[in-house]
């Protein structure tokens, strides 16, 4: 397997802009610097959520390693970083700000550009303080306003110095994933709690992307994250299933974003739920924005589930090579994702690929860790975007997720997604070959 990367940065347009990304929960360390409780620790305490019961409360301690962090950054040779703030470390009990979290951003951005990185903001990745979760979090309407003012709290601070600020990462995970499939914070079933969610989730977006302008903020977007959806088998039940999956997965947050309306198959069963007016809200959820962030690592096969009730549908294994996730390894979907996001919806909207990466079951020996696998998938999407681009798709920027080991949800700290290893008993951080390799490729012109 490859031990390093054939692309050279002379393959992309000059200012094709290369990064590394994380979220606060995952690296920060919850439990320093005031940080309030978020919705992810008290979902982490109850029994069964997440393995072994682990939590971030110490994570990564990027929360005092972060010049260390930012150092394999720039030694990498980088241009950007997708960070993100976390909401309980910036408003703890979710109305008061706590000043030494706007200090540790501000900080943060100056070490940043200090290295010659480009900071990339992440408003929300997850973290919502638990004050506001016991009020119904993304179910109750009045959690837009209280988002769109801890934005302008971090747009006052470190705005002046982002160089992209994004609202939401992975509304979809915010929605359906935390509200119907119950896997994350705040682990609901609940199909009214998911339509309410999966619709204020926008309305708190528009809010921001206003807050964000009169901020005086040129840069604005979003992170969505996208799975391309396959029918398990030739049968139309399972076509018509795979339509259904990519209704609620890929063309929800597009289509309001992008058109001002909901896909029909994702409204026949999320309507009757969405709150009153709804309707309403689609000029400001439609708010321009200057580019849109792409998030995705696999595609899925779908099937249809007769006997279950809407969607009535089903992920089904299937048979490509997957990592240590368990995730289908497809750069082709890829390719066709990027394709098909420009030609149904986003036009010439400049697009950032803003996270892609693999979990790899990476073990460290002799100071060594030779991460060939995730070299190769590297590879291999790079390879899918650039000819994408060659086809005129405006896909500006490319990001690995992640710099480190670190947090990976539910999952706990057994999947590694990181270009750099940590080792969790002493948070020593080791360069694995990936890193080394994105180095050289990145100093090649
Ligand atoms: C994405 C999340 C990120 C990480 C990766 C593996 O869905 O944005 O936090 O968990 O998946």
């Amino acid at each position: 397997m490859a031990n390093g990367f054939s692309f050279r940065r002379s393959d992309f347009a000059d200012d094709f802009l290369f990064g590394v990304a994380t979220s606060a929960y995952q690296i920060e360390g919850a439990s320093f610097g005031g940080a309030g409780p978020s919705h992810w620790d008290t979902f982490a305490a109850t029994p069964g959520n997440t393995k072994n019961a682990e939590d971030g409360a110490v994570a990564c301690d990027h929360y005092h390693r972060y010049e260390t962090d930012l150092d394999l950054i720039a030694g990498a040779n980088l241009d950007t970083y997708r960070f993100s703030t976390s909401w309980a470390r910036v408003m703890p009990d979710g109305r008061t700000v706590n000043p030494e979290g706007l200090d540790f951003y501000d900080r943060l951005t100056d070490a940043m550009l200090a290295r010659g990185i480009k900071p990339m903001l992440t408003l929300h990745h997850w973290d919502m303080p638990a004050a506001l979760a016991d009020e119904g979090g993304w179910r109750n309407r009045a959690i837009t306003d209280h988002f769109a003012t801890f934005a302008g709290h971090v747009i006052d601070r470190i705005g002046d110095r982002m160089y992209a600020s994004g609202t939401f990462n992975e509304p979809w995970c915010i929605g359906w994933l935390s509200h119907f499939l119950g896997q994350h914070a705040p682990g609901l079933r609940d199909i009214r709690a998911t339509a309410r969610a999966m619709h204020h989730v926008l309305v708190a977006h528009g809010k921001t992307v206003d807050v964000l302008r009169a901020a005086g903020q040129d840069n604005v977007g979003i992170y969505l994250n996208f799975e391309p959806a396959e029918p398990a088998n030739g049968d139309d039940g399972d076509a018509e299933a795979a339509l259904t999956y990519h209704a609620i997965y890929n063309e929800w947050f597009l289509g309001a974003l992008f058109k001002k309306r909901y896909p029909r198959r994702a409204l026949a069963g999320l309507e009757p739920h969405l709150p009153d007016g709804w309707h309403d809200d689609m000029e400001l959820i439609a708010r321009p924005i200057d580019w849109l962030g792409i998030n995705n690592y696999t595609r899925k096969l779908i099937a249809r589930a007769a006997d279950a009730p809407w969607p009535s549908l089903e992920e089904v294994p299937g048979p490509l090579p997957k990592t240590d996730m368990g995730w289908e390894i497809s750069p082709e979907s890829f390719a066709w994702l990027l394709s098909w996001i420009a030609e149904s919806h986003t036009g010439d909207l400049p697009l950032i690929v803003s996270e892609n990466g693999m979990a790899n079951p990476d073990t460290l020996i002799d100071g060594r860790v030779d991460d060939a696998a995730r070299i190769a998938y590297l590879q291999a999407h790079i390879d899918a975007m650039k000819g994408v681009i060659e086809e005129g798709v405006p896909i500006k920027g490319y990001t690995v997720w992640s710099l480190l080991d670190n947090y990976e949800w539910a999952l706990g700290y057994g999947k590694r997604f990181g270009i750099v290893h940590v080792d969790y008993d002493t948070l020593e951080r080791t360069p694995k070959a990936s890193w080394h390799a994105l180095r050289d490729a990145l100093a090649r012109g």
